[in-house]
C-alpha cells in the first residue's frame, strides 16, 4: 500500500478528516498528523473520540502564536515529519495556517499536494482563511472541490485543469453522524431547551471578535430576541468577552462550552434558526435545513445566499435582529455541494494518480 499523510489541526479539519480517514485507508496506509493548532480537549480531542478518527501518527503541539509564528513553527515541524515518512503524497484539508504550511512544506519537497475542499473564495483580503485558500489551492497538484462556483474561481485563476468537483466531504460526515447525534447527544435536555424554542450562535472570526465596537454589537444583537441564545464560545471569543470587559451584555444568552461535534448538529436541529460566522455552520445548518444568519458581509458559499436558506447580515445589530425575527421562507431543495459521496469520489481520483 503506498503512504499518504494528511494533516489537521483545527476543529473543521477534524470532521472532514473523519470521513476522509475512513475511506482513504481501504486503499492507502495513512499517516495522520495533528499541528496543535487547536489543543484544548473542547476544540480537539473531543472531536477525535466522538467522531472515530484515528489517533494521530504524530501530535506537532504547535499551539498559539501570531500567524506567521504559528504558520513558521508549522512548516519545520511538518518538513521534518515528511522526510522522515516520504510519503507519496499529502493531504490537506481547508483554509487554516495548518493547511498553508504543510502545503509549503510539501511542495519544496516535491511532495504532491491534495487539497479537500479547494476552490472557495470571499474575494475579502482581510480574512486570514482567504490568504490561506489562494496559496494553498496554488501550491496544490490535486483540487478536490465542494461547488460548481468553486470550480469557476479555480478555472478563472488558471488552476482549472487540476481542479475535481466531488462534492462537500463535511456533508458525508454530517450523513454518517446525524442519527447518532439524535440517539446519543444529551445537550438538549442538560440545557433544558425545547424544540423550535432557541437560536443557536456561534462568533469567532477575527473581523468579528478582534475589534471592540463589532463584537460590542454582535453579543448586543443576541440579547433581547424573541426566544432565548445558546452560545457555545470559542477560545477566542471568551478571551476577547473578557478583554474588552463584555460579559455583562451576555444576559438572556446560554453560554456553554465550544460544543463537541455531535451536540452542535443535536443543537441545529431542534433549533429556530443558526446564527452564525462559521463557514461549516452554514452548510450543516443547510443539510438539516434550518436557515441560518450568516453574520458576516460575504460567503463562500454564495448558493446559500441566492436561495435564502443563508442571509447575511455583517455585525449591523439592526440587520441580524430583521433577519433572526423574519419570516421570509427559503427556496431551492437542490444539492449545490453534492449528496455526501465526497470521500468515496476523492479517493479513487488519489488512487488513479498516487
Ligand atoms: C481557526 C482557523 C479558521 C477556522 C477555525 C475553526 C486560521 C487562520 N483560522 O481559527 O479558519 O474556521 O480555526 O475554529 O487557521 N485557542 C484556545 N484553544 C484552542 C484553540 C485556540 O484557547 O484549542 C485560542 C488561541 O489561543 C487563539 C485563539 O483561540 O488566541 C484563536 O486560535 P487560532 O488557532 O489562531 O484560530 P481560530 O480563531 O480558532
Amino acid at each position: 500500500m503506498k503512504k499518504i499523510v494528511s494533516i489537521v489541526g483545527a476543529r473543521p479539519q477534524f470532521i472532514k478528516a473523519a470521513a476522509f480517514s475512513r475511506v482513504v485507508r481501504r486503499k492507502f496506509g495513512e499517516v495522520l498528523v495533528h499541528t496543535g493548532q487547536h489543543y484544548d480537549r473542547n476544540m480537539s480531542a473531543r472531536f477525535f473520540s466522538e467522531l472515530g478518527i484515528p489517533a494521530p501518527d504524530y501530535q506537532l503541539g504547535i499551539g498559539s502564536g501570531t500567524h506567521a509564528e504559528q504558520t513558521g513553527r508549522m512548516l519545520g515541524a511538518v518538513e521534518r515529519v515528511l522526510l522522515r515518512e516520504k510519503p507519496a503524497g499529502v493531504v490537506i484539508f481547508g483554509d487554516t495556517n495548518s493547511t498553508v504550511a504543510a502545503a509549503l512544506a510539501a511542495v519544496k519537497l516535491k511532495i504532491p499536494v491534495a487539497h479537500i475542499e479547494a476552490g472557495l473564495r470571499s474575494f475579502n483580503r482581510d480574512m486570514p482563511e482567504e490568504h490561506n485558500r489562494v496559496v494553498s489551492d496554488h501550491l496544490s497538484d490535486l483540487l478536490f472541490v465542494p461547488s460548481r462556483q468553486g470550480m469557476a474561481n479555480l478555472k478563472r485563476e488558471g488552476l482549472g485543469a487540476r481542479a475535481y468537483l466531488v462534492g462537500d466531504i463535511m456533508y458525508d460526515s454530517l450523513l454518517g453522524f446525524a442519527r447518532i447525534a439524535r440517539e446519543r447527544s444529551r445537550i438538549i435536555g442538560r440545557l433544558g431547551l425545547k424544540k423550535d424554542g432557541y437560536y443557536l450562535a456561534t462568533v469567532h472570526r477575527p473581523s468579528n471578535t478582534d475589534d471592540k465596537k463589532v463584537l460590542k454589537a454582535v453579543l448586543s444583537s443576541l440579547s433581547g430576541l424573541d426566544l432565548p441564545v445558546v452560545f457555545p464560545v470559542h477560545p477566542r471569543t471568551r478571551e476577547r468577552i473578557k478583554r474588552f470587559g463584555l460579559a455583562g451584555l451576555l444576559k438572556g444568552i446560554v453560554l456553554t462550552e465550544p460544543a463537541g461535534y455531535l451536540d452542535i448538529i443535536r443543537l441545529m436541529m431542534d433549533s429556530r434558526k443558526v446564527i452564525t460566522d462559521s463557514g461549516g455552520l452554514q452548510k450543516e445548518a443547510f443539510y438539516l435545513r434550518k436557515q441560518c444568519v450568516v453574520l458576516r458581509s460575504e460567503s463562500e458559499w454564495i448558493e446559500l445566499v441566492s436561495s435564502g436558506w443563508a442571509v447575511l447580515t455583517g455585525s449591523d445589530p439592526g440587520r441580524i435582529r430583521r433577519a433572526v425575527l423574519s419570516t421570509r421562507k427559503p427556496r431551492l431543495n437542490s444539492h449545490p455541494y453534492g449528496r455526501g459521496k465526497a470521500a468515496d469520489r476523492i479517493v479513487r481520483i488519489l488512487a488513479s494518480h498516487w
